[in-house]
């Protein structure tokens, strides 16, 4: 299966907070959830990378070499002056579609002039998140027939190490992320019933709820998983009770 990096420069970690007008209202875990579910569409691979610098940025793109098919790149800001982030494109012979929510050629002047364009394949701009879907769709349809994926180079065997390394933590980068979108789904869950509890007048803290949790936990994975699951669920709840507890306190004080 190839993979495409969807890649994220400074301040698009603060979606949902940028000005509406031009970056839409919603946060980067939306869009990169909105990229993960048309990977599905296409049948690629989705990885997710977000940085504020330019250094990151530059490293992300070089140990991309040999492990990604495509890159989706909003370099942010950086794509008006940043010629290391051009210079990294070039070296890496991976195609690059150049993305921005806004339609950068329709904003302040200084906006016009992307230094990158020249050396990605494609740059789409402002269409909002619609941005990095036709830029994931153009990179199949377009410019990666070609390219050789890790895991065809796996399948005959021409793979080292290093790459077999490089893929198996993108692997986990990209859980992570999911895991992470899927705690904070969690901790929303958990706000809103300790304020249900809180206006019935009720605990928020029930310990044969626990117990169920954990039992689901242990039931929930292969046998040998069981207690590191009930574990890693214990350490999810203990958050989840300070967060109620500090929610109880701050409603207490106010
Ligand atoms: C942007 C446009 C850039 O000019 C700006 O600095 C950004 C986001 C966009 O997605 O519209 O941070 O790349």
């Amino acid at each position: 299966m190839k993979t495409i990096l969807i890649m994220n420069g400074p301040n698009l970690s603060m979606l949902g907070k940028r000005d509406p007008k031009h970056y839409g209202s919603g946060t980067l875990a939306d869009l990169e959830n909105a990229c993960i579910n048309k990977g599905i569409e296409l049948g690629v691979k989705v990885v997710c990378f977000q940085s504020e610098s330019e250094s990151a940025l530059i490293r992300k793109l070089h140990t991309s070499m040999g492990v990604v098919d495509g890159i989706v790149l909003n370099a942010g800001a950086y794509t008006h002056y940043s010629i290391a982030i051009r210079d990294a494109i070039e070296l890496i012979k991976i195609p690059v579609v150049e993305v921005h929510l806004s339609d950068i050629h329709n904003r302040e002047d200084f906006r016009n002039r992307s230094v990158i364009e020249a050396v990605c394949v494609e740059q789409i701009s402002g269409l909002g998140v619609k941005s990095y879907l036709v830029a994931m769709e153009k990179l199949v349809d377009k410019y990666m027939k070609d390219t050789t994926t890790t895991e065809e180079l796996k399948a005959e065997e021409k793979a080292g190490p290093e790459a077999l390394l490089a893929e198996e933590r993108l692997a986990v980068d990209q859980l992570n992320k999911e895991l992470l979108v899927l705690f904070e789904r969690r901790m929303k869950h958990v706000e809103r019933i300790a304020k249900i509890k809180m206006e019935m007048g009720k605990e928020t803290y029930v310990p044969a709820r626990e117990q169920e949790i954990l039992e689901q936990a242990g039931n929930g994975v292969e046998k040998q998983y069981a207690d590191l699951a009930q574990d890693f669920m214990k350490e999810i709840m203990r958050l989840s009770k300070e967060r109620q507890t500090r929610l109880r306190n701050e409603t207490h004080e106010e």
